[in-house]
């Protein structure tokens, strides 16, 4: 069955299409929602041999170009975005062209940045091939790509005109993919939905085998959940914040690994497992909460101590300062995501070194 999700956004509304075989429609889709307009479509260069990009691209058309881009973190660089305009523009392509993009965070951060900026601007339609991008960074128009002083701090807010959530690509997506996403689901759970937590106690490991019933109902949740949130603080001005649970530490362990050894959702895991544990420490947060988190996070196998993202040390000094490149950071001052217990998360802006210095060294940092 498939299930439409409304992003109610005042003049960037667009729809959320989420099932099995949603690619097998795109001609029909393109045709309700772009009629005749040509198309291009940008892929994840991993799935140049994919059903997917296949069955793509000879649905909307042998007419249809298509653009690669090689897979992972680095493409998410000036140099790839240079080379991504230039190819634009050597295929002709102008304002009336629809961009599609295939693959995971990566493809759609870089393309959607390309489309926000390319001739000011050029609609888009987000083709999410991994659960991380399904849930999380295909909706709600953020798009960026990294700068040398941390993960996504060169970017746009720009909308895609549609988002089409096509379950079945995810038959081919490995373990720790799946895995990397789920830090992402539950972290919705975490946020403002004990209940949904729960079910992910009871239904995890389905999510994780890849039932289809499992996968579109939890699908569903985030996506509706996000697209509230991004209805209400498109921009990122308040409540919008709270989809960063775990990613102020997350973001500074990926730039201090430079993107290498472990996938965002397990940065994130961590990050989520320090941001409960700092909580209960400022006695916001009860420590059967911290342990009901850890004990899911264990039990699924994702890290919940910064020992089981790095071999080697890590200095408390180092992550305070990449922290402060979070783009949530106003006069030299953390903001953190903190939480009053499982779905309960708010917005702490006062954070104090010092204190987060202690917390870090009490926590397996130097
Ligand atoms: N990934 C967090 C957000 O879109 O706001």
């Amino acid at each position: 069955m498939t299930k439409i999700i409304n992003v109610n956004i005042k003049k960037n509304s667009y729809k959320i299409i989420i099932g099995s075989n949603i690619i097998d429609d795109i001609d029909s889709l393109h045709k309700k929602y772009f009629g005749h307009r040509a198309k291009i479509v940008i892929f994840d260069k991993k799935l140049s041999k994919s059903i997917y990009l296949k069955s793509l691209v000879t649905k909307l058309g042998k007419e249809t170009k298509c653009i690669s881009v090689p897979s992972g973190e680095k493409s998410k660089s000036l140099n790839s975005l240079n080379n991504l305009y230039n190819k634009l523009f050597s295929n002709n392509i102008d304002r009336s062209t629809v961009i599609y993009t295939l693959g995971g965070g990566v493809i759609g951060d870089l393309s959607g940045f390309a489309a926000a900026t390319y001739m000011r601007g050029i609609d888009y339609v987000q083709v999410p091939t991994t659960l991380l991008s399904q849930i999380d960074s295909s909706v709600g128009g953020k798009t960026a790509i990294n700068s040398a002083y941390g993960k996504n701090l060169i970017g746009a807010f720009y909308q895609p005109k549609l988002v089409l959530i096509d379950i079945n690509t995810l038959n081919s997506l490995p373990k720790k993919q799946m895995l990397s996403g789920y830090a992402e689901m539950v972290k919705y759970g975490l946020i403002n939905d004990v209940n949904f937590f729960s079910w992910l106690e009871k239904n995890g490991e389905s999510i994780l085998k890849k039932d289809k019933k499992a996968l579109e109902y939890a699908i569903a949740i985030c996506c509706k959940a996000k697209s509230k949130i991004v209805a209400q603080d498109e921009k990122e001005k308040g409540i919008r914040a709270l989809l960063n649970l775990g990613h102020t530490f997350g973001h500074a362990f990926e730039k201090i690994s430079n993107f290498k050894y472990f996938t965002h959702g397990e940065a994130v895991s961590v990050g989520i497992m320090l941001a409960f544990k700092f909580s209960n420490e400022l006695k916001c947060c009860h420590i059967n909460d911290v342990n009901r988190v850890s004990m899911h996070f264990k039990k699924i196998s994702l890290p919940t101590h910064i020992t089981d993202l790095f071999q080697k040390n890590i200095k408390s000094k180092d992550v305070i300062k990449a922290m402060k490149l979070d783009k949530k950071t106003v006069d030299n001052i953390i903001k953190l995501i903190l939480v009053k217990g499982i779905g309960k998360a708010f917005i702490y802006d006062t954070v104090e070194e010092r204190k987060l210095n202690i917390f870090f060294k009490n926590n397996g940092f130097i």
